[in-house]
């Protein structure tokens, strides 16, 4: 699906002015100092076409940044804004595991990923593997008609992490991701289904590996 999307992917969001990497990666940057931004060592998991990167870089993030993502396509246009030090085509689900060592990366930011048929909440705990001690992990989900039961998993992932004080959820706030009022009568995309009510929340997580 993604794959066959990746062309237009970037001009069909702009219509819809669409916010979540800012407001994910905005909510990064007020966690972390000036100096920090530039040497931090980033993943951009679940990378699309790259919006995430352009908003790391946007914000005064300096260092490396690596994309992952299972569509090829997607990776293909990330790869185009030649802001990502790697671009690592793989599918994460329980038993595919992320190819990065354990306390690989300074800030992990996903933006979108995960939710109904995209990563899944049993992943958090490998995902936070490969982030450091002490440091954050950054997501949106996306509100959709359909995704209580997702968002049910979600929520009871979280609990069960936070209950064996793997991580914490440091904030979470809801905040508008697609402006509807902008969004012109495309016919081929059906905005009501893939996009729900235009909300996401965005969790900071916190990781202690202790
Ligand atoms: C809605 S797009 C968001 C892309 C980008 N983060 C953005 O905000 O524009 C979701 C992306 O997640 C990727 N994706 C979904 N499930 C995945 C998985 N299990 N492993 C890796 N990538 C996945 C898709 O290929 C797609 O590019």
């Amino acid at each position: 699906y993604y794959n066959s999307w990746a062309k237009k992917y970037d001009d069909d969001v702009t219509v819809m002015t669409y916010r979540a990497p800012d407001a994910a990666v905005g909510k990064a940057a007020t966690l972390i100092f000036e100096k920090e931004k530039k040497r931090f060592k980033i993943l951009d998991l679940g990378s699309g076409t790259g919006l995430g990167g352009v908003s790391l870089r946007k914000f005064g993030f300096q260092g490396e940044i690596i994309a992952l993502d299972g569509a090829a396509e997607m990776l293909k246009v990330a790869r185009e804004k030649q802001i990502y030090s790697n671009c690592n085509e793989h599918i994460l689900t329980s038993t595919q595991p992320l190819p990065y060592p354990d306390d690989t990366f300074d800030l992990i930011i996903s933006v979108g990923v995960f939710g109904n048929n995209m990563i899944q909440p049993d992943c958090i705990q490998e995902v936070l593997r490969v982030l450091k001690q002490g440091y954050h992990f950054v997501l949106t989900i996306r509100m959709h008609s359909k995704s209580t039961e997702y968002q049910d998993r979600l929520e009871g992932e979280l609990k069960r992490l936070e209950a064996i004080d793997l991580m914490a959820v440091a904030s979470r706030k809801k905040f508008m991701c697609y402006n509807w009022k902008d969004v012109t009568a495309d016919k081929e995309l059906n905005h009501n289904d893939q996009f729900g009510h235009g909300s996401a929340y965005l969790y900071r997580l916190k990781y202690f590996n202790c």
